[in-house]
């Protein structure tokens, strides 16, 4: 989605613009534009495609001189990915620059009202109608003119703006407001920043400010001063980032999908460990006590994509050692469904952002509807976060890959923390067993480690099945959980048609696709089961199908007619989810890399959602 940066202070804009577009370009965009003050002026570069454009364009930046601007790099909404349409939006006079992330729902009846009063548009885009209403609105003191115009907004938006001087004589302004969508702010010394994440900050400053909706920030190279929807001025604590600069970089590896799935096992170890203490599950931010957990009717677990994914392994454990009934819902279709939650449902959402608007909206009509919310989120300060009644972070550090792979193993890993927490607070687990799986548990960054050690050969096995067109993944229990994560990778980085079935269902329907040649992925791990995913693999090769075993290293007997085997270290049959899918993200991973496809940015796709 929408990527915003804002810079003002004593050094050039444009560059650091630039750089900053380019830490946000794995949100995921089709242009990217800046806008820089200089000498009364404000100068516009924009470009369709890829930021390398607009660096050409503006030689690294240098060909816009000045030292206040903001940049954009646009997931196009309105309007099509053109020179055109590509922030910033220039107000008809050219007094206001505007960068906008987010949806303006009432900006048909704005244009009009505008157009009414002689105003021009030259894009398709919403947002031209933020700058042409903040000229509209203009009474000589641009910060009282952004606080008009954008209480006139219904939306969604994360806003950056400039002004060309204005009456007040105050120079080096920038504005930065929220609702709904995301946007920090960056203290440096004589100079200040704003920007979608912190990712594009981090260079520049650790100290940030968490915005929060209807928000207003005035930001000068001396100070950042942040108003209230009602223009008060509000106290904001200034948060210190624990993230290395490091962290957002390659660091000598080809992508950073690949960085990010050999950061795994150090990731799941950074959410485990500091939850078990003297071998017991503790979280930070909550206790519960059994006589809170006697009142749990159900738990909704509520995601979009893959973090619904790690939802249903989640299901899986809770369901397994709690005996409490989860189900796992989409958060886009919650929403509007009129759920049936109350005070006895526990509803968990799961987000590596903290921004899907889709999740954002499940956890609001979940409160809405009485029920006590935890959240399951890599991002300090996320929306999410800071809605939920409380927090379990998973500390998996940046995942800039589009294709969340440590995002989906560290919340696995807290499904698994959960499990055996609420296991004790439900009166179902004996103390030996605890004790057994606290010490798998912490097992499993190694395990994780191992399972990456042993499928040297998957980069071979791609070769072998790069060319398909479709791919069938099938398993039962939580081997089918993992199924939809590993077809979910594979379809989104190799643009190969994958889907998953619970492989009972394969001859209810499914079964008509398999051809002589077709690729079936079958996950074989889950071991009460994996006789009858035996039975299903002969099935699809009595009709022609290629078949690939996902089964555990000791047991390749499992589906011993196999055609190829990817190996899976043996772990606590519970949390087999965390290990099973790192060989799935490998082979998605090698796959498109065969297919030469753009593995960290795959086309027509954002990293985070915020807008439905
Ligand atoms: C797939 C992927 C997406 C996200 C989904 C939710 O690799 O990354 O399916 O899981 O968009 O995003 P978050 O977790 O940020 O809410």
């Amino acid at each position: 989605m929408c990527g915003i940066v804002g810079y003002t202070g004593n050094r050039e804009a444009a560059p650091i613009l630039i750089s900053g577009l380019k830490k946000l370009e794995y949100r995921g965009y089709d242009s990217a534009g800046v806008a820089v003050f200089h000498e009364g002026e404000i100068k516009i570069a924009k470009s369709h495609g890829k930021i390398a454009n607009l660096d050409a364009l503006t030689s690294g930046g240098a060909s816009l001189p000045g030292f206040v601007g903001v940049g954009h790099t646009r997931w196009a909404t309105h309007g099509a990915p053109n020179d055109v349409n590509a922030h910033p939006h220039l107000s008809d006079d050219g007094r206001f620059a505007v960068v906008h992330n987010g949806i303006i729902e009432n900006y048909s009846a704005l244009r009009d009202e505008l157009i009414a009063s002689g105003y021009e548009f030259k894009s398709d885009t919403d947002t031209e109608v933020i700058s042409n209403l903040l000229e509209y609105c203009y009474d000589g003191d641009a910060k009282s003119t952004v606080m008009k115009a954008t209480a006139r907004l219904k939306g969604s938006y994360a806003l950056g703006v400039i002004c060309r001087n204005d009456e007040t004589g105050i120079t080096g302004r920038i504005f930065a407001m929220r609702e709904a969508a995301p946007l920090i702010l960056g203290l440096g010394v004589g100079e200040n920043y704003f920007a979608s994440d912190v990712t594009a900050l981090v260079e520049h400053t650790k100290n940030i400010i968490y915005l929060d909706d209807g928000e207003f920030a005035e930001l000068t190279p001396q100070k950042i001063t942040v108003y209230g929807v009602t223009g008060e001025k509000i106290d904001k604590p200034v948060s210190h980032i624990m993230w290395d600069v490091k962290a957002a970089e390659r660091g000598g590896y080809e992508h950073f999908m690949i960085k990010e799935i050999m950061e795994e096992p150090a990731a799941v170890k950074a959410t485990i460990d500091p939850r078990i203490k003297d071998g017991r599950v503790v979280f930070e931010d909550f206790s519960f006590t059994s006589e809170r957990m006697a009142k749990i009717g159900r738990i909704i677990i509520t995601a979009c994509g893959s973090a619904s994914y790690a939802g249903e392994a989640g299901r899986e454990m809770i369901e397994a050692l709690c005996r409490i009934p989860v189900t796992v819902e989409l958060a886009s279709e919650l929403r509007y469904r009129s759920p049936i939650i109350d005070e006895s449902t526990l509803v968990i959402v799961v987000s590596q952002s903290g921004e899907t608007a889709d999740t954002i909206a499940a956890l609001k009509e979940s409160k809405a509807r009485g029920a006590e919310t935890i959240a399951i989120v890599n991002i300090v300060g996320s929306s999410i976060a800071k809605l939920a009644d409380h927090v379990i972070y998973t500390w998996a550090g940046p995942e800039i890959a589009v294709a969340t792979t440590k995002g989906y193993a560290t919340q696995t890993a807290v499904f698994a923390l959960l499990s055996i927490y609420f296991a004790e607070l439900c009166g179902k687990i004996d103390g030996e067993r605890y004790k057994k799986l606290v010490s798998e548990l912490e097992k499993m960054p190694s395990k994780i480690q191992r399972a990456i050690d042993i499928n040297h050969h998957i980069p071979y096995l791609s070769k072998l099945y790069a060319d398909k067109k479709d791919v069938f993944f099938i398993g039962r229990g939580f081997d089918f959980a993992v199924c939809r994560e590993g077809a979910l990778k594979l379809k989104e980085i190799s643009y190969i048609h994958a889907e998953a079935y619970a492989a009972g269902e394969l001859k209810h329907g499914t079964i008509a696709l398999i051809e002589n040649g077709s690729l079936v992925v079958a996950l074989a791990c889950c071991r009460e089961l994996y006789d009858k995913t035996a039975s299903n693999v002969e099935e699809v090769k009595a009709r022609g199908a290629k078949v690939l075993a996902v089964v555990h290293e000791d047991n390749k007997r499992a589906v011993s007619t196999s055609d190829d085997f990817i190996l899976v270290p043996e772990t606590e049959p519970l949390f087999t989810p965390i290990a099973e899918i790192i060989p799935l993200q490998l082979f998605a991973y090698y796959v498109a890399k065969e297919n030469g496809c753009d593995i960290d940015k795959p086309k027509n796709l954002a990293k985070s959602v915020t807008v439905e």
